[in-house]
């Protein structure tokens, strides 16, 4: 059986067979793929795009989604988290799809059940169906033409998850990956050339990914204002100027603090293009995994 916790759970070969998929499930329509399964989200953190995303897809594909309401749920009476995965374990669903805070967690649960989980993001460790849709897009973009191609990662690198999986994944197909970021937010390994600004390599880069600051995720105040950061890191279209560069997003937006006004109506960004690439690539993830 065969989880996806980490874009490495999948290789190169994989993945391209995975995007055909994706590109066939692009046009939206509903099949009975996975017709009489029943697929089961956990989402201990919040979520609009990931969570609706995977529900669609599971939908478009004929399977059946039980979204547990954590809120609701008996996690309110001290019920721990591996408990709660048993129990819905032994109702034997098809698929678990989790995100919660603990980063490794879902890797750790993959012992203790009978069917696939899927990772929807674990604290700051790792997202990878979002840089699996992120590659989708940048591949999609350049007509699968990236060799070579750089991206700058561009604000809160130290804790986003986003960031994490995608400088695994994307030089894997590639991809030169480079970080913008002010010390607070650089990453805290060497392994990616790191900027303090954008404009140091704007000229060099044929994507930019714009990230959200992840304030809830840092135990320090590091700005007296969150327009401090912006004034350095938000995205604009004096930035960007004419360059032909493809403009990123995992969502949420921070408008006029990740991206400005401007940019989020530039045909530069494909910001929705991922979120509907999102639903795509996770009906060709779930058609993979669930048996
Ligand atoms: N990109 C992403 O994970 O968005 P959500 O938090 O809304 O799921």
């Amino acid at each position: 059986m065969q989880h996806l916790i980490r874009t490495a759970d999948f290789s190169v070969e994989e993945i391209i067979e995975l995007f055909k998929d994706a590109k066939e499930f692009k046009n939206m329509k509903s099949n009975k793929i996975l017709d009489g399964k029943i697929i089961v989200t956990l989402f201990f953190e919040n979520s609009t795009r990931t969570r609706s995303a995977f529900e669609i897809a599971a939908k478009r594909l004929g399977a059946e989604v039980v979204s547990l309401d954590v809120g609701t749920s008996s996690r309110s009476k001290g019920e721990t988290i591996f408990d709660t995965v048993a129990n819905i374990n032994a109702m034997k669903p098809d698929a678990i799809i989790m995100r919660h805070s603990d980063c490794g967690l879902p890797g750790t649960l993959v012992e203790h059940v009978d069917c696939p989980i899927i990772n929807a993001g674990d604290g700051k460790h790792a997202h990878p169906t979002q840089a699996l849709l992120d590659l989708y897009t940048i591949r999609e973009h350049f007509n699968d033409d990236i060799e070579g191609k750089k991206i700058a990662i561009v604000g809160d690198v130290r804790t986003s998850r986003v960031a994490g999986s995608n400088r695994r994944l994307l030089p894997r197909f590639g991809m030169e990956v480079v970080f913008v970021a002010p010390d607070c937010f650089k990453a805290e390994h060497n392994e990616h050339k790191q900027y303090d600004n954008i404009r140091e390599i704007i000229d060099e880069v044929d994507v930019v990914m714009s990230l959200r600051t992840q304030l809830e995720r840092h135990n320090e105040i590091f700005f007296e204002s969150i327009q401090e950061y912006a004034n350095d890191y938000c995205i604009t279209s004096e930035t960007f100027g004419n360059r032909d560069i493809l403009l990123l997003h995992p969502g949420p937006v921070n408008r006029n603090v990740d991206i400005s006004d401007e940019m989020l109506k530039d045909p530069r960004n494909k910001i929705l293009e991922q979120v509907t690439n999102g639903v795509a690539v996770r009906m060709a993830i779930l058609k993979k995994l669930v048996k």
